[in-house]
């Protein structure tokens, strides 16, 4: 555990636990075990914004395009971080938009769930909903969101590396770096 650049400090405002990452990274699976953990409520923003939208993912982006699904994913998680505190499992793409980033940072404390190659490749394997990996080799286009993300991913406020070890594990992790987090500031 090393301390990161204090990027963002733990506050009384911070009472979101928002969960980033990229596609297979474990975002729900994580988020529902912290929120089994701490009694706040879990929120997945995909789901929220396939309720409000009627129609699934793949739908979205086949019938109004991803700019489309982008923006309905901002007024999604704006929509949530006016309610009460919750644990939220992001989608993939919405911590690359600066305006979500900086509602969430204020808001929230981010955790972004570190995964290499394998494991997304292996884990996205399991379900055909994510419409960005249907159009190419998923290894190779997973590859490029790794290349395009992570840098912005980094700014989380705290980075938990997942790999082969139990979800149970990596949540027990996830959250006494979130006690740490809270008591000292960023870790990474
Ligand atoms: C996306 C990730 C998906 C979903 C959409 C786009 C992305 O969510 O929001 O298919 O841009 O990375 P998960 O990260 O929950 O799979």
């Amino acid at each position: 555990m090393i301390q990161n650049t204090p990027t963002s400090k733990p506050g009384p405002d911070k009472q979101f636990i928002v969960l980033i990452g990229l596609m297979g990274s474990g975002k729900t699976s994580i988020g529902r075990r912290i929120s089994d953990a701490t009694g706040l409520a879990f929120i997945d923003t995909d789901e929220e914004v396939v309720k409000a939208a009627g129609c699934p993912i793949p739908e979205i982006f086949a019938r109004f395009g991803e700019e489309e699904f982008r923006s309905g994913e901002r007024r999604v998680i704006q929509r949530i971080l006016e309610g009460a505190p919750a644990v939220i499992a992001t989608g993939g793409g919405s911590f690359m938009d600066s305006g979500t980033r900086n509602a969430v940072a204020k808001q929230g404390v981010t955790i972004w769930l570190r995964a290499g190659l394998d494991t997304l490749v292996e884990r996205t394997q399991r379900k055909n909903t994510r419409p960005l990996l249907r159009g190419g080799d998923p290894r190779e286009i997973l590859a490029q969101l790794m290349e395009e993300r992570y840098p912005i991913y980094g700014k989380a406020d705290i980075i938990v590396e997942v790999g082969a070890e139990h979800a149970d594990q990596t949540a027990r992790r996830a959250m006494s770096m979130l006690d740490a987090f809270r008591k000292t500031g960023p870790i990474l």
